[in-house]
């Protein structure tokens, strides 16, 4: 008899690191169930997964918020696990929109935690922040380093990580892995899936593309003047594909993790804005004119992962360098320029 895949729900799976997180999954040997209400993401990316993966997957639209939908959902199949990437999460909006990010974001995830335990699923991994961190650590940041979010978006992780938490702590069988991205880059090396965000991005390595494609004049560094070796921010940026490989381990590991672990999902070591200009003139082969800006209100001067844990308790490493986070996030820039602007 031929055996039946384990099936994980991955909810916001047509976005940008969920949908890298499919391939994974699919290449792991798991089916996949995506549901997504696309306010951030588009309907064709289902067929780009499937494409880069050689399998088919199952798009539900509908919303975490919806019980209806998430009850109807859960009667579908036996979930083996939630893999928890739905939520908004631009900072800016959520400061000026702080309601919509907790019902999106806190309540969402209430709501679909009260489904799964309803149905009977109880492993979750879910996709928290280093922005959770406070401000007063020295880096590099342990999974232990004091939380003190600064913006709604940042608390709105580190309720639904507590919630979650206390779940798990309270109910029998339960297991979570709470996993803290440093910051994600870069995009598939096939560039048919990548980040596709509305209108200017607030993201260094998004707003670098653009610049280096001729479609935005000049980057703003925000400050040369932290205590930096050249005077920016300083960072720890990680290939997407390399955290979608974190969330298979991840999820592989469960069973022999305690009911609840935080994991960095980083690679432990820090590159300041000019490092990520330079780089990516190398990888585009184009100019990235850039002028020196004010500091911008909250950034840090520096923060990167103790990435140990992930290391010792997932063997997971992420193993792409700068370079090739460049050279891919360069691809997939290329591939969605040539797409028209409704793909
Ligand atoms: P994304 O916006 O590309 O993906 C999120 C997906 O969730 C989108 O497809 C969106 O349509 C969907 N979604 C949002 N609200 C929903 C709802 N109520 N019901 C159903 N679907 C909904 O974002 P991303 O960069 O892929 O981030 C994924 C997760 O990782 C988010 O929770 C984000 O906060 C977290 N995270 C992202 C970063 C980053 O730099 N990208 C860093 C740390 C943590
Ligand atoms: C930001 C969010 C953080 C989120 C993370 C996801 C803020 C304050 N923080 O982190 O909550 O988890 O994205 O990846 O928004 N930079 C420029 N010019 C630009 C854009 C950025 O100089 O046009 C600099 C920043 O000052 C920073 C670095 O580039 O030093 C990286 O910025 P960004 O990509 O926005 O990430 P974070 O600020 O680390």
């Amino acid at each position: 008899m031929p055996s039946i895949s384990p099936a994980i729900l991955v909810t916001g799976g047509t976005g940008y690191i969920g949908s890298h997180a499919c391939v994974e999954l699919l290449a792991a040997g798991y089916a996949i169930h995506v549901l997504d209400n696309l306010c951030n993401s588009r309907r064709s990316v289902q067929g780009r997964i499937e494409r880069i993966a050689g399998k088919a997957i199952t798009l539900h639209e509908g919303d975490i918020r919806d019980r209806a939908f998430l009850k109807d959902l859960f009667a579908v199949r036996r979930f083996d696990a939630v893999v928890h990437f739905a939520g908004l999460k631009a900072v800016g909006e959520s400061v000026e929109k702080p309601e919509l990010y907790f019902d999106n974001n806190v309540r969402g995830s209430g709501m679909l935690l009260a489904a799964m335990q309803e149905a009977g699923v109880r492993r979750m991994v879910f996709s928290s922040s280093a922005t959770v961190y406070g401000e007063t650590n020295t880096p590099p940041f342990t999974e232990d380093a004091a939380t003190g979010p600064v913006n709604p978006y940042g608390q709105n992780k580190l309720a639904v990580e507590q919630m979650l938490a206390d779940h798990a702590r309270r109910h029998e069988d339960w297991r979570v892995a709470l996993l803290r991205y440093f910051n994600p880059v870069g995009a598939h090396e096939s560039g048919l899936i990548g980040e596709d965000p509305n209108g200017i991005p607030n993201n260094l390595m998004p707003y670098v593309s653009l610049v280096a494609a001729g479609r935005l004049k000049e980057l703003s560094v925000f400050g040369n003047d932290f205590e930096t070796a050249d005077g920016t921010g300083v960072r720890d940026y990680v290939h997407v594909a390399d955290l979608a490989a974190g969330h298979v381990a991840a999820l592989n590991a469960l069973d022999r993790l305690p009911p609840v672990r935080i994991f960095n999902l980083g690679t432990g070591r820090g590159y300041s804005v000019l490092d990520v200009v330079k780089e990516f003139e190398r990888a585009s082969g184009r100019a990235v004119p850039y002028r020196i800006a004010p500091r911008r209100p909250g950034d840090v001067a520096v923060s990167y992962a103790d990435a140990a844990r992930a290391a010792r308790e997932l063997d997971w490493r992420a193993g792409r360098g700068l370079a090739t986070m460049c050279r891919d996030a360069w691809r997939w820039q290329q591939w969605r320029a040539a797409q028209p602007a409704e793909l």
